[in-house]
């Protein structure tokens, strides 16, 4: 049977379960066993619920959908390399994230929930607010007060209530665990229902190239939810004997806060103590990541490695990116960035595939002034 299950102590929760991390401190992980009917697959339409038996949702009536998923995955020329890259930017609210919310915000459903609360560096507020909207649940969110503007406004717009926290993104996670006592916390960090929507890149990338799994894939990291997403996909594709190898997993931080680069390349099990300097890509400034040794666990499983890309490298890159007409943020520009010193080093016969996590209209205020430089 589905349940949550502690990483570090394995005692077992029911879903519906109001608790969010184990009372011995692990963090939740989900017991799950998912199913791929390849054939019926195949006949339905193009969105992320066409893996209906690897989602674990019991119930049709709960799921809270605008059709997302099935994103293009195009080819690209990158460093002279063809590359594969997933149109994730292209999402109902402009960023990966609708995945994790689609599948959350059904969860929540299930369980008649009819508030909830979030905290995000911007581009998951405005997933579990849309989906929230969208299933007529009460959404408060809470941001770093430096969040950009239009996802700001974004979340607004559907509804939700913004409550802008002053610091870093690690004060408003303490903020919110004031709130969590009377509402359910839809965490896209601790709630692992989350991870297994995101999870369907994955299986939509290797759909994508014939049921085949890349050499490698290259991912942005900040708390790691489409990081550890991906390896729980490929994974689950792997194990149900789908595909016949796992890609490397390549994580791409930027050098201004990279406490997980850090933490691999001095060979630690969780993630490093580093001082933070401010960088251009919010979606990855996470100083305490805290699935840090889970995600550094899968890089290495994976035989992967992390890279570092510096502020210059970002907007170079995404200039790059604009002037091809690939409008995006730059949180994305800095896995282009990472992709780009990745493929100087590996086999030119390996077959990559990366993402555009988040459209350029989210922080289009902030990258005008940029543009100028
Ligand atoms: C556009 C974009 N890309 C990548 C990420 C990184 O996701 P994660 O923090 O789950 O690793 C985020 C997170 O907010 C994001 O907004
Ligand atoms: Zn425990």
């Amino acid at each position: 049977m589905t349940s949550f299950i502690c990483s570090k102590c394995g005692r077992k929760f029911p879903l519906g379960s109001k608790a969010f991390k184990c009372s011995c401190g692990g963090l939740f992980d989900l017991k799950f066993e998912p199913h791929f009917p390849i054939a019926n697959i195949e006949q339905r339409p193009h969105n992320m619920w066409r893996y209906r038996e690897a989602l674990p949702i019991e119930s049709d009536r709960s799921i809270v959908t605008m059709s997302e998923g099935y994103t293009p995955l195009i080819e690209e020329e990158i460093c002279g390399k063809n590359v594969f890259i997933k149109m994730d930017h292209l999402l109902p609210t402009g960023s990966y994230k609708d995945r994790g919310a689609s599948l959350l915000v059904s969860y929540a459903r299930e369980h008649q929930v009819s508030s909830l609360v979030e905290d995000s560096s911007g581009n998951a507020g405005c997933s579990i607010a849309a989906y929230s909207a969208r299933a007529g649940i009460s959404c408060e969110i809470f941001v770093p007060d430096h969040t950009s503007v239009g996802k700001l406004r974004q979340i607004e717009a559907y509804g939700s209530k913004v409550r802008l926290v002053e610091g870093s993104r690690e004060d408003v996670s303490r903020k919110i665990l004031e709130q969590t006592k009377e509402n359910f916390y839809a965490s896209h960090v601790y709630n692992p229902l989350f991870l297994h929507g995101t999870k369907t890149l994955a299986f939509e990338i290797c759909e994508q190239l014939g049921w085949k799994s890349p050499g490698a894939i290259v991912v942005p990291v900040g708390n790691g939810t489409l990081l550890l997403g991906a390896s729980i996909g490929f994974g689950e594709l792997y194990s149900a004997g789908i595909v016949d190898h796992l890609p490397k997993i390549i994580a791409v931080q930027a050098e201004n806060c990279a406490p997980l680069l850090r933490a691999f390349e001095m060979n630690q099990k969780d993630s490093a103590d580093v001082n933070a300097e401010a960088t251009v890509s919010e979606g990855i400034a996470i100083e305490k990541p805290v699935r840090g040794a889970q995600i550094l666990k899968a890089v290495r499983d994976s035989g992967g490695t992390f890279v570092g890309v510096s502020e210059q490298e970002i907007i170079e890159t995404w200039k790059e990116m604009s002037k091809r007409g690939h409008f995006v943020e730059p949180t994305s520009a800095a896995t282009i960035a990472g992709l780009k010193k990745y493929i100087s080093k590996t086999d030119p016969n390996e077959t990559i595939a990366s993402v555009f996590t988040g459209h350029g209209l989210k922080t289009a205020c902030e990258l005008f002034s940029w543009n100028k430089q």
